[in-house]
């Protein structure tokens, strides 16, 4: 699989960073390309105020990339791209001596990370599991979204529910969806779904709690064809739901209205094939989300998430102090008491990545000169170019 990403950084350390290796040459890259995607992931929304729900650090923090390799004179050479994102908070923990951190949280690798690593405090596991790295993903994924843009590919998200509170956007179309989703303070295309997201962000924080919720990850003009069914490390379909659980906090993932699907007959859920007037195959529906076969069918792709609520609470919960072995109740640190609208952009970021890799995969090559018009082949292919078929052949003597 030729592009492969590295990330490294701990929440308060001085930098986040990450390498993105396999880029074709060529594209034109600059940090303008990413900062956007980075101020999304702070969840500053489209005032440029943080989302409601959003931690107080999200006021700290400036995220703004710094490229470090693999782009000269703007463009990039197929050397791999390292990016920098410095943590300005890190000057505040820079020299001090912090107490250690004894008290596990749970829902957090607190725990789970001292077991397995060893660890004497557990501000060693903290710092690397926390959602700070998902700034070096965003990164990596602007830049990916820059080469899937180059052939006409969208990936947007958007919010659905909130705690419980379920949009209705059975009325917008997908990209209104994202459109919508970019002008809405809690990422949902819906006025109404936002004000009442809203309301119920601001009620949690009242009661001192926190909230999850679940978004949409879509892609528009994709091509039929990439990923395989011949293997299961080529599959889209687990490549692509691993990307997005392989994020902090995310839970599960459904393709298409797939749990509809699960209730329903066959007849009722697979997307009938039909050729459209200009005789190019097509489907009535698109319920199986883009994917047959862990392959594109060329239509939108399209990929809930659900994501746990934030698991730093200011009502504590119940742990241990593995200092003393007593009971304790959780500490509180500063934290997001509802990151669902931020998450989004995460996901966009894995899903680019994933989709960026398949297409490099499918049409090879190395710089976008080389590329370019593979895939002018690849959106020309049609029923024209199907294998004549309805021969009879004896497949194993
Ligand atoms: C964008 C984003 C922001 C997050 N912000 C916080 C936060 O402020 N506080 C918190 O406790 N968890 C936050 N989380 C979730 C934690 O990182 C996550 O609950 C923790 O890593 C454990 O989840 P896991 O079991 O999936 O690893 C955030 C997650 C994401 C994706």
């Amino acid at each position: 699989m030729p592009l492969r990403t590295l990330t490294a950084g701990e929440s308060h350390g001085p930098v986040v960073l990450t390498i993105l290796e396999g880029m074709p040459a060529g594209l034109p890259l600059a940090p303008e390309d990413i900062n956007p995607d980075l101020a999304r992931r702070q969840g500053l929304g489209p005032a440029g105020k943080p989302h409601p729900g959003a931690s107080p650090r999200m006021k700290l923090e400036h995220d703004t990339a710094e490229l470090l390799s693999g782009v000269m004179a703007g463009q990039t050479i197929g050397a791999p791209i390292a990016v920098q994102v410095r943590n300005l908070d890190h000057t505040k923990w820079q020299g001090r001596a912090v107490a250690p951190m004894t008290i596990p949280r749970p829902g957090h690798a607190d725990l789970t990370g001292a077991l397995k690593y060893g660890y004497d405090d557990l501000r060693q596991s903290l710092e690397r599991a926390s959602a700070r790295e998902t700034t070096a993903r965003v990164a990596a994924g602007a830049i990916a979204r820059k080469l899937l843009a180059e052939f006409g590919i969208r990936v947007g998200s958007y919010v659905t529910e909130i705690g419980g509170v379920e949009a209705d956007l059975s009325a917008f179309p997908l990209t209104e969806r994202l459109d919508a989703a970019l002008r809405s303070e809690m990422n949902c295309p819906s006025p109404e779904g936002t004000e009442a997201m809203r309301a119920r962000v601001e009620a949690i924080i009242r009661a001192r709690d926190t909230l999850g919720g679940v978004f949409e990850v879509v892609a528009l003009g994709l091509p039929p064809g990439l990923g395989s069914h011949v293997h299961y490390d080529r599959r889209l379909t687990g490549r692509l739901a691993g990307a997005l659980l392989s994020i902090h906090a995310m839970k599960g993932v459904e393709i298409g209205s797939a749990f509809a699907n699960a209730r329903l007959p066959g007849t009722q859920v697979h997307d009938e094939i039909i050729r459209d007037d200009a005789g190019s195959l097509t489907r009535r529906t698109n319920r199986a989300g883009g994917l047959e076969g862990g392959i594109t069918t060329g239509q939108p792709l399209v990929l809930r998430v659900a994501m746990k609520p934030i698991s730093t609470t200011l009502n504590p919960l119940a742990s241990v102090d593995l200092a003393t072995g007593a009971p304790a109740a959780t500490d509180y640190e500063r934290s997001d008491f509802c990151a669902v609208p931020r998450a989004g952009v995460v996901g966009e970021a894995m899903v680019c990545l994933v989709l960026a890799d398949a297409l490099l995969e499918k049409l090879g090559g190395d710089s976008l000169v080389e590329l370019k018009p593979r895939f002018a082949a690849l959106r020309r292919a049609s029923l024209d170019d199907v294998p004549q078929l309805g021969q009879p052949r004896v497949w194993w003597p």
